[in-house]
């Protein structure tokens, strides 16, 4: 059994693969990298009655990754480099030759893999981290799920200035519903809802439209959304609107956010 870690800016994810299938996955959180791996092992290990001599090895990976210097409990500790990783878990995910993936954590690569290699096309700093900072700060709220329940309550018309504000038709291919710009309009009567749903239109759609892109770059159709940004009912609504006017299919895999841990026990 080979286990898989990745130490995110954010969460920490584990999981177990034996003979190419992923029979185990956590999820944890801690202040440091150390304790976020050890815990993370150790309760993977209670969890599902895994002993240690069913290891045969460990790979780390994630922006915490090099913190962590030693094998851990004496088993071979392996580091995987994050984007390698996410490629790898994108391409078992998706079951396809070639892709390119959006990884959304709490911030955004995007990734082309395929049998020529995998390639960090690159990224935005738009992110989970985007939502859950600017949420703390607008509108107080520190709880993914209290955003969440906000922002299924909003009113976009009330933050952000929509192509209807500015002309009496359609602009190009855009509808009168289509936002011309992100927090451009901001009523003085807007309220938390109308401002957590604007917030997470601003990501969805800053990273929608660059992985429309990324995918046309590649003449490609699809784009995998990887990560924990791939669980946000909301954000997908807007995945699948801008899927509407660009023709990118947006897809959103089972275990999206265990993409990187199961690539780096794949490595
Ligand atoms: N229950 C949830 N459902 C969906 N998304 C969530 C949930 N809880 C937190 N998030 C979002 O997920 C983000 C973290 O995602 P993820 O765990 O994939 O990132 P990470 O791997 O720690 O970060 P990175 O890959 O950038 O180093 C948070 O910033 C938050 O916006
Ligand atoms: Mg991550």
């Amino acid at each position: 059994m080979i286990i898989g870690i990745d130490i995110g800016c954010t969460t920490t994810k584990a999981v177990a693969v034996k003979e190419g299938r992923v029979v185990k996955t956590i999820k944890t959180k801690a202040f440091d990298a150390v304790t976020s791996a050890t815990g993370a092992l150790g309760k993977l290990m209670i969890e599902s009655d895994i002993s240690m001599s069913a290891i045969n090895s460990i790979a780390i990976t994630g922006a915490g990754a090099f913190k962590i210097e030693n094998n851990l409990f004496g088993i071979k500790t392996d580091k995987v480099d994050e984007i390698t990783a996410i490629g790898k878990g994108g391409l078992f995910l998706s079951g396809k030759e070639k892709l390119v993936i959006s990884n959304i954590g709490t911030g955004t690569s995007i990734i082309e893999a395929g049998k020529d290699g995998i390639f960090h096309i690159g990224g935005t700093a738009i992110g989970g981290g985007t939502i859950t900072g600017l949420s703390k700060e607008l509108i107080k709220a520190t709880s993914f799920d209290t955003i969440l329940r906000l922002a299924d309550k909003g009113d976009l018309h009330q933050v952000d200035l929509l192509i209807e504000d500015i002309s009496d038709s359609e602009i190009s291919f855009l509808n009168k519903k289509a936002t011309a710009s992100n927090f451009g309009k901001m009523l003085d009567t807007a309220s938390r809802e109308d401002i957590a749903l604007g917030i997470i239109n601003m990501v969805y759609q800053v990273i929608g439209m660059i992985s429309v892109f990324a995918a046309r770059s590649r003449n490609l159709e699809s784009v995998l959304i990887t990560g924990n940004g791939s669980n946000n009912p909301i954000g997908k609504k807007i995945l699948e609107e801008i899927s509407g006017i660009y023709s990118i299919k947006f897809e959103f895999p089972l275990l999206a956010e265990y993409t990187t841990a199961i690539g780096a026990a794949l490595k």
